[in-house]
């Protein structure tokens, strides 16, 4: 049975990292992300380089029939996933009251709603394989309230916590449910979230996107329940869990100040 990786936010930094990575392990590769062209981009060297087959699915991931589509498009090329990565996701940073309402329900029905409701739509095709793996992306943000990124943080929280009941349901099934929670990574991320006014800083702080796909997927294959990528993360993560949460709580707002 041919092996296929479906990676969701395949068009940005994290997304190609581990579209490549996949590859080279000999997977085929099912691409989505919205920018068609991108995505066309990476296929089209994933296939020249690792003779792999390698499909773009262009698709906006916040609308709802998203997952139907995603699941139609699959039955149609009778193609059952083995991994699945639900990487897409974006934040938006500065005060809750200031934000805009529109964006920030629709980056949280990207972060959440999606991951639900494309888990939900693939999870029989996952099952169709003797072992399988879903890995969803969340973030160091997800340990702790972060002033300023707090709808985004919250998304992450609910991803973590989702993703180890999820684990723990499907024990014994033959699918693997991880959770990888990168801090700053050297992606478009901190522009979209319009926190380029940090970029000197997390210049110190940032992981390359290749290394926390490897990271990432070297825990998805141990089987592991959650994966930090990274010393400072994985320093910062235990000090989060530790030490009291208004402390931390000041301290990222401090660091995040608009
Ligand atoms: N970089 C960091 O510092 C960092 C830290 C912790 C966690 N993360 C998480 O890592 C994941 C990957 O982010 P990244 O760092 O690789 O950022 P990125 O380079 O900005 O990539 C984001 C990806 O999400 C896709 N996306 C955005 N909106 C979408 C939509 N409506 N429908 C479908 N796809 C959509 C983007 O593609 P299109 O725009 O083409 O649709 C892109 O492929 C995210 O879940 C993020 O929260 C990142």
């Amino acid at each position: 049975m041919k092996k296929y990786a479906l990676i969701t936010g395949a068009s940005g930094g994290i997304g190609k990292s581990f579209a490549r990575q996949l590859a080279q392990r000999g997977y085929h590769v099912i691409l989505i992300a919205r920018s068609e062209a991108k995505l066309q981009a990476l296929a089209e060297s994933i296939r020249l380089i690792y003779n792999v087959e390698a499909i773009s699915l262009p698709l906006d991931l916040s609308v709802d029939n998203a997952a139907v589509l995603i699941k139609e498009w699959c039955d149609k090329l009778s193609i059952a996933p083995a991994i699945l990565i639900n990487n897409a996701g974006y934040g938006l940073w500065g005060n809750f009251p200031v934000l805009n309402l529109e964006e920030l329900v629709n980056m949280h029905r990207l972060n959440t709603e999606a991951v639900i409701r494309i888990t939900h739509a693939l999870l029989p095709l996952l099952g169709e394989n003797e072992r399988s793996y879903i890995l969803n992306v969340s973030s160091t943000a997800a340990f702790q309230a972060v002033p300023t990124l707090g709808v985004y943080a919250a998304s992450k929280a609910f991803i973590l916590s989702f993703s180890r009941a999820l684990r723990y349901e499907l024990k014994g099934t033959g699918v693997s449910v991880s959770c990888l929670c990168p801090g700053p990574t050297d992606t478009g991320f901190a522009k979209r979230a319009g926190l380029e006014a940090l970029a000197d800083l997390a210049q110190k702080f940032n992981m390359s996107p290749d290394d926390v796909a490897a990271a990432g997927l070297k825990g998805l294959f141990k089987g592991k329940a959650e994966i930090v990528p990274g010393l400072f993360n994985k320093i910062s993560a235990a000090v989060v869990r530790h030490a009291p949460k208004k402390l931390i709580e000041r301290a990222a707002a401090g660091l995040y100040k608009p």
